[in-house]
């Protein structure tokens, strides 16, 4: 049994917590939030009996093995150092962390603290309609590149509209929408078909100086993959990922409900449109698996795998802000 803490008190946590009542092995037993009153409801609200105010009391009180950190970007470098130094394993919203010296800084205290675990909660790549695109993208003997698009309008940019800045446009809280939705454009990308020789990234700025929306190019060998993403619109376009003369066809880059392949002549089969229960529901097992059982060789290459693509995300984006002149404070420390 996982017993868990949570930072952040929002609907994704909610989320997250609705996934662990589908028949998982975790427990929500411990909640931080910044205010008692907050923690306590969302404690009652989930039957959790624990509810904090005071962040180093939840780290060393709190009856927790594993905490799911969903407060903003920005947050989740200090959130996680917490977690690792109180021996706790860590399940991070992407993006994990907001830079590259961050990103080491974590995988450095992990090596001090080795039987710590730590996932980036990359939930689209965790499901079977993720899985059939990985099949079918190994299957093809030709990749002309792909073109992934993820583009929803934001509720909270009527706040920006308003001349308010809610975090997730906020570059003091790492926020924007490379680093929301792009997030997961980037990871189809990065998982699909590894490290970019070279990217570029083209933003349009919102008022608060974060990108509302942009587009980026990531260069490889023999192709580009163009990533559409953002938050001041809806987006209905379909993503494709180009053979020879065959195409994937992807509904949404982010939410992945249909992936249809069409072949040489062009007819179409569907080859993944599994509903899952919860959008967060297979990560969470993929995490319960190897946490309740770390020393399991597919496990032990699982988590490899899913941090060096946290390492490579990470990097890309990194990357794609330099590009196009986006810093948040403390990238140059
Ligand atoms: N996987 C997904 O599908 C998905 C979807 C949405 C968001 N996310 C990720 O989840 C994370 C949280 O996103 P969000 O939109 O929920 O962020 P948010 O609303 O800005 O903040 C999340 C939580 O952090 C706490 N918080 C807010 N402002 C804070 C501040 N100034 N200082 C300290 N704590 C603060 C709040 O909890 P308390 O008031 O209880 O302290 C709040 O509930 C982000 O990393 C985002 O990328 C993932």
């Amino acid at each position: 049994m996982i017993k868990l803490g949570i930072i952040g008190t929002n609907w994704i946590t909610q989320q997250f917590i609705d996934a662990t009542q589908s028949g998982t092995d975790t427990k929500l037993t411990s909640v931080y939030s910044r205010t008692m009153k907050k923690a306590r409801t969302f404690a009652d609200h989930n039957h959790a009996a624990e509810a904090f105010d005071d962040m180093e009391q939840f780290f060393s009180e709190g009856s927790f093995d594993t905490v799911y950190i969903a407060s903003p970007n920005s947050l989740h470098f200090a959130d996680a150092k917490k977690a690792i130094l109180a021996e706790k394993n860590v399940i991070v919203e992407k993006p994990a962390f907001a830079n590259q010296r961050q990103m080491a800084e974590i995988t450095e205290l992990l090596k001090q603290h080795p039987n710590v675990l730590l996932f980036e909660a990359a939930r689209q790549i965790h499901t079977s309609n993720f899985k059939a695109i990985e099949n079918q993208v190994a299957k093809m003997p030709v990749i002309q590149g792909a073109e992934f698009t993820y583009e929803k309008y934001s509720s909270r940019y009527d706040n920006v509209l308003a001349g308010e800045v809610p975090n997730v446009f906020s570059k003091k809280f790492a926020g924007g929408a490379l680093q929301d939705l792009g997030v997961y454009t980037v990871y189809d990308a990065v998982t699909l078909f590894g490290m970019p020789e070279d990217v570029a990234y083209y933003p349009q700025l919102v008022a608060t100086g974060a990108d509302g929306k942009g587009t980026a190019i990531l260069q490889y060998p023999e192709y580009n993959v163009i990533l559409n993403f953002g938050k001041t619109s809806n987006s209905y376009m379909t993503s494709e990922i180009y053979g020879l003369k065959d195409t994937i066809e992807i509904d949404d880059a982010g939410e992945i409900g249909d992936v249809v392949y069409i072949n040489d002549e062009g007819q179409r089969a569907t080859i993944g449109n599994v509903d899952e229960i919860n959008p967060m529901y297979p990560e969470l097992k993929d995490f319960e698996r190897v946490i309740n059982n770390p020393d399991d060789p597919q496990n032990r290459l699982d988590y490899d795998r899913w941090y060096q693509l946290m390492v490579n995300v990470n990097k890309v984006l990194f990357n794609l802000r330099q590009d196009a002149n986006i810093v948040f404070p403390g990238d140059e420390q």
